[in-house]
């Protein structure tokens, strides 16, 4: 893969993560406030970072010659997302119930790993 992009899939991963993560917050808050539509467009944004993130996350990977611990971070950041989408449309259905603290621990735990190995303090 060329120099350059490389370099576009890196930044767009790099300059989009943390958006994704508000949004989701927005998301989240402004449901639990009832504010329905509003959260709805916020959530479709959601989903579309979540395709950006997706994308540019492979195509780093692929830049890199999928080294191992960025393999298991893509993995680990799937389950991310996941997480996000499920608290998300089970707290709009009102099913989210007794698993609730299972999503949220799962969604703190790999949003804490992912970030640690993205910024290389987690190696291996
Ligand atoms: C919502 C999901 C994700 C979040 C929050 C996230 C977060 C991050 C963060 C914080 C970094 C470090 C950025 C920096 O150095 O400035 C990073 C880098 C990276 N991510 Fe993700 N990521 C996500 C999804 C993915 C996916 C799905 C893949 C692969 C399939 C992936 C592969 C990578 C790779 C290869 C790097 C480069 C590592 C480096 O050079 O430090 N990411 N990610």
């Amino acid at each position: 893969m060329s120099q350059t992009l490389l370099n576009i899939f890196y930044q767009s991963h790099t300059g989009s993560w943390a958006i994704t993560i508000l949004l989701f917050v927005i998301s989240y808050f402004l449901l639990k406030a009832g504010k329905n539509k509003a959260s709805k467009i916020v959530h479709m944004i959601l989903r579309l970072f979540y395709v950006i993130m997706i994308v540019s996350g492979i195509g780093t990977l692929i830049g890199y010659s999928f080294t191992p611990v960025y393999v298991v971070k893509g993995i680990i950041a799937l389950v991310l997302i996941y997480a996000m989408e499920m608290i998300l449309v089970r707290t709009k259905k009102g099913t989210l119930g007794q698993q609730a603290m299972t999503y949220w621990i799962l969604f703190a735990i790999t949003l804490i790993v992912v970030v640690l190995i993205g910024f290389g303090v987690i190696t291996f």
